[in-house]
């Protein structure tokens, strides 16, 4: 009889257990319908961003961007990425010619913690300081010589309001930043003030976003390309808009007829999205609560602790996890990386699962058919972050018709539907490091737009994108400037 009882117990701990992974999977449903839906909503989304400030929640930022790099670019420039965990200086020799970059030194920093929560003046002097060993040390040894003042490009990837394509205003901070005094204020001149402090001399051709770096680098080495995503700490894209279509910026006219838009997709919300109670909880205490709740379903600073919340409630529902680890109460103490790493762990007992549960959530050495269970959270968490993505990205090809549906050619079938190649510059480490969120990806993005058209768009990989394209911003806007004067 006692055995039996324990048998039950179990059954029923199981239960419970794989009550809340049905849940969870079903709270994360990513059908092909739902994701055609969440495409649609992008799209509806992005014409009332553009039609007027505050239409949406997608601000659909002007960059002023209005040229992308042509190739004539050449010289030696810099470049200053301060991003949502790293911060990046690179130094590139650019060579006159389409995908010439003759030369790139870079170097990467993690920005410390309480900087984060800092001062402006903090953070930039900590920013300048490093910016100025690096040139220093770039300058004594490097192999390629500045024939010139020295101009940067500076990738700043938080939502800016630009004025021109070499100042703006921080709108808000994102990604875990909380620096107060610097919400409202000059993101150009508080790094030249910094400069100026630290004693190095540099001119701030360009203020960019890091999607829009990524689009920069992606259109030098593939002139077919129309927009560039990020899915790193946070996520974001750009696009090519044609100005007519900017509504809300009336007036405003430029050369080429065009402007890339900053999508600002961190924050889009849609009913659509498969929304569960942990994404509920995790928006509730966090430091935006109803900001960028796209950005807290898909991208690294969020994923890792969607998954933690899911293996709380299962350590709450029963034992399988051993006592309730303290630990595993810690906001943001399981990484992205570390869900990778357990979601891709091919050993066949699973060994990797039970070290990261072990050394990183102090939970100790668990059952196969556990480790299986936690792998199965990975995935489903992952999945839809990855599915979602895809869906937004189609949503940017239907706003400007390259999703094959092709209103005009309507009338002919879908097979005669001529669609023209197109390519998207991707940059950020979950799709470049996480192979499982890659492969999602690209599969969502053949059953949204079918083979025959998905045949017709090319994500590129852009490694350094956002750094590297900023310098070729710095460098087109550079030689704008010089032209004037002469
Ligand atoms: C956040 C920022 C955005 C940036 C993105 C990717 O969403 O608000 O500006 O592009 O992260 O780094």
């Amino acid at each position: 009889a006692a055995l039996v009882g324990r048998r039950m117990r179990r059954r029923r701990k199981w239960g419970r257990v794989l009550g809340v992974l049905r849940e969870v999977e079903e709270g994360c449903e990513t059908s092909v319908g739902r994701l055609k839906q969440v495409v649609d909503a992008m799209a509806v989304e992005m014409h009332a961003g553009l039609a007027s400030e505050g239409g949406s929640k997608l601000r659909m930022l002007l960059t002023f961007v209005d040229n992308l790099p042509s190739g004539s670019e050449k010289g030696t420039y810099y470049a200053l990425h301060v991003g949502g965990t790293y911060f990046r200086m690179l130094r590139v020799k650019l060579g006159g010619q389409r995908s010439s970059i003759l030369a790139h030194d870079v170097e990467r920093q993690l920005i410390p913690q309480h900087l984060m929560t800092s001062t402006t003046e903090a953070l930039f002097d900590f920013v300048a300081s490093s910016l100025k060993e690096f040139v220093e040390r770039e300058e004594s040894s490097s192999s390629f010589p500045l024939d010139r003042r020295r101009e940067l490009g500076f990738t700043f990837s938080y939502p800016v309001k630009q004025t021109s394509v070499s100042s703006g205003i921080l709108i808000k901070w994102t990604k875990g930043f909380a620096i107060k005094d610097m919400v409202g204020k000059e993101v150009v001149e508080c790094l030249q003030q910094a400069l100026t402090r630290k004693g190095l001399s540099m001119r701030v051709s360009a203020l960019v976003n890091d999607t829009v770096g990524t689009l920069a680098l992606g259109h030098y080495h593939d002139e077919d390309t129309v927009a560039a995503v990020i899915i790193g700490t946070g996520t974001n894209a750009c696009y090519v808009e044609r100005m007519d279509a900017i509504i809300k910026c009336q007036g405003i006219l430029t050369s080429s007829g065009v402007m890339v838009v900053n999508m600002e997709w961190g924050n889009f919300w849609s009913s659509h999205l498969p929304r569960t109670s942990y994404d509920i909880d995790l928006d509730a205490e966090s430091p935006n609560p109803n900001e960028q709740g796209f950005e807290k379903m898909i991208s690294g600073m969020y994923l890792g602790d969607i998954v933690r919340r899911v293996l709380l409630r299962m350590s709450q529902e029963s034992d399988i996890l051993g006592p309730i680890s303290p630990t595993l109460l810690k906001p943001f103490i399981l990484s992205t990386r570390l869900v990778a790493n357990m979601h891709e762990d091919d050993s066949l007992d699973l060994a990797e699962v039970a070290e990261i549960l072990r050394d990183n959530l102090e939970i100790p050495d668990v059952p196969l058919k556990v480790r299986k269970l936690v792998v199965n959270v990975c995935d489903v968490v992952t999945r839809r972050a990855a599915r979602l993505a895809a869906a937004a990205i189609v949503g940017i090809l239907k706003k400007i018709g390259r999703d094959g549906s092709g209103g005009i050619t309507s009338g002919r079938s879908r097979s005669d539907i001529k669609m023209r190649r197109t390519a998207v510059a991707i940059e950020g480490s979950l799709y470049t490091n996480y192979s499982m969120f890659r492969e999602y990806l690209n599969e969502a993005m053949v059953e949204i737009l079918g083979e025959d058209v998905a045949e017709h768009v090319i994500l590129n990989v852009m490694e350094d994108g956002s750094g590297i394209g900023a310098s070729l911003l710095a460098a087109s806007h550079a030689s704008i400037d010089r032209d004037a004067v002469q």
